[in-house]
């Protein structure tokens, strides 16, 4: 199995691909929607992790964003490259690298790196969060009105009624203000940072929110699906992270009974 710190050494590997690759010019190609976007620094990035992960692990199975399952007997690699592809293809520095690593299902390790910032979010399960070495800790703000919250949108927003825009008005007059910052790995970092006091958002795929889902939870959030049950991972995917009071009020609005 690896450890932690060979999750972060990867994930800092790949950092250095985004940054070298960030402000270029890209060939940028859509995927299942015309937002869903995808540069050849996403495939750098990715190629490098698998090969990375298949030669020093290669008993282990990849679930990678790019190109999808890669079979094997051990654990499994969770991989975003880069979380935050429309960002970096605009020239924002708001994008992450996303590693986590899963046994029997469940998430033990978790890492998301943002290479702008030097920033790297790292939590093994049990043993608590950490930012470059300094233990993470939600936020305390435990009434709504007071807090700044964070979301997405899934790909097919153009198209598909169910697209969380009702939620982001609903949220917008309850709080303190609604981010869209555009990576879900880092949303769910900054929120185990106590930056954000709550996060939310629907549909979206194990390797946005494996690690980061990990990192909030060991820094004091419950993080659970829109249902308010434990899974997060699997379709229909949904995701809602906060401390527990705040996270009681957010569902409450979710599932419109506030
Ligand atoms: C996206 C980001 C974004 C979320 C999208 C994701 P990508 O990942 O996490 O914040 O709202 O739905 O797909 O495509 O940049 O890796
Ligand atoms: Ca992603
Ligand atoms: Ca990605």
């Amino acid at each position: 199995m690896p450890t932690l710190h060979d999750l972060e050494i990867l994930a800092r590997q790949a950092g250095v691909i985004l940054r070298a690759g960030y402000g270029q010019r890209h060939t940028i190609d859509s995927k299942s929607h015309a937002i869903d976007l995808v540069t050849e620094t996403d495939r750098q990035a990715e190629a490098f992790l698998l090969d990375a992960i298949q030669r020093h692990w290669p008993g282990d199975s990849i679930l990678a964003e790019e190109s999808g399952t890669h079979d094997g007997d051990g654990g499994q690699w969770i991989v975003d490259p880069l979380d935050g592809t429309v960002n970096f293809a605009h020239g924002v520095p708001i994008f992450s690298v996303s590693i986590a690593y899963a046994e029997h299902g469940t998430v033990r390790l978790g890492v998301v790196y943002d290479p702008m910032r030097d920033e790297c979010f790292a939590a093994e399960r049990g043993r608590g969060a950490f930012l470059n070495g300094h233990p993470l800790r939600v936020s305390a703000t435990e009434n709504l009105a007071q807090a700044l919250l964070v979301t997405g949108f899934p790909y097919d927003v153009w198209h598909n009624p169910d697209n969380n825009l009702d939620n982001f008005a609903r949220f917008a007059v309850r709080s303190h203000g609604v981010r869209r910052l555009g990576s879900a790995a880092l949303d769910l970092c900054y929120v185990a940072a106590g930056r954000f006091d709550g996060y939310w958002e629907i549909r979206l795929k194990p390797w946005d929110v494996a690690a980061g889902g990990l990192i909030a939870a060991e820094a004091g959030a419950k993080v659970t699906n829109l249902q308010g049950g434990d899974d997060y991972l699997s379709p229909p995917q949904s995701i809602l992270a906060a401390n527990a009071v705040l996270h009681a009020q957010m569902l409450a609005v979710l599932q419109g009974e506030d």
